[in-house]
């Protein structure tokens, strides 16, 4: 699959890697050091292409957001358009300083993103922590850590769902685009437990059910 990444910090660097090596072929973009981009691609793999975030866009069957949120005006207006694309957004609605969030539970950072991307079909998929996409094992506590996929493209989610499994996390479906406001917050509470309570980077939720096919008894609330 062509993926395009918006974003070559330590997310894009984290998911990429394994794609390369699942044999994905990669656009890097959007640093502001466009050597420092090279150096970066270079070390994922050296298929691995780099280019402008409008270049990103236009290559990806999927484009992945992995850049901050304060620079989310920036990164969409240098994207130009993604319209008809499946955008992959890993941007959780962090504020600056990593205090808190700068929106969240009347939208999100995915719902924003949406709004500045007329006909993309938006899909959120918060990865694991950087720290462990880096280290040698995802397993926290022997387990996979759980991650959240939300959307309101059906095939768009499962493609989502698929390129983070391949980064070794289990992946839930929590539904529609508008649950980004809630994962987002969950997320924000692991950066404070990590960074704040001394958990340390090596944390992940463990999400417990009985229900073997949530299908049946999939309902309105
Ligand atoms: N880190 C995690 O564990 C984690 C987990 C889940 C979700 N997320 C979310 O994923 C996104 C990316 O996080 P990250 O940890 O990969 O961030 P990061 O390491 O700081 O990478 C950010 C990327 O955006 C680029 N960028 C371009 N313009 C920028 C600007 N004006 N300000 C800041 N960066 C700019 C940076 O380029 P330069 O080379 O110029 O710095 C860098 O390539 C964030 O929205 C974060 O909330 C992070």
């Amino acid at each position: 699959m062509k993926i395009g990444i918006i974003g070559a910090g330590n997310v894009a660097t984290g998911l990429a890697k394994f794609w390369a090596k699942n044999g994905h072929q990669l656009l890097l973009s959007y640093s502001r050091d466009a050597e420092k981009l090279k150096r970066t691609a270079a070390s994922i793999d050296r298929k691995v292409q780099t280019g402008t975030a409008a270049q990103a866009a236009a290559f990806g069957e999927v484009v992945v957001l992995a850049f901050p949120f304060t620079a989310l005006d920036d990164a969409m207006k240098s994207a130009g358009t993604l319209s008809g694309k499946l955008v992959f957004s890993c941007v959780n609605a962090l504020k600056g300083d990593n205090s808190g969030l700068a929106v969240g539970t009347t939208t999100s950072a995915a719902e924003e993103i949406a709004k500045c991307a007329p006909g993309a079909r938006v899909v959120e998929g918060l990865p694991a922590f950087a720290d462990l996409l880096h280290s040698d094992s995802r397993l926290v506590s022997g387990m996979k850590p759980s991650v959240f996929v939300c959307g309101d493209d059906a095939e768009g989610k499962q493609i989502v769902k698929k390129l983070l499994e391949e980064s070794e996390s289990e992946v839930i479906d929590a539904g529609p685009l508008w649950a980004a406001r809630y994962i987002e917050p969950a997320m924000m509470l692991l950066v404070n437990l990590a960074y704040a309570q001394g958990y340390g980077s090596r944390v992940g939720y463990k999400f417990l059910h009985d229900v073997a096919d949530p299908q049946r008894n999939k309902g309105s609330f």
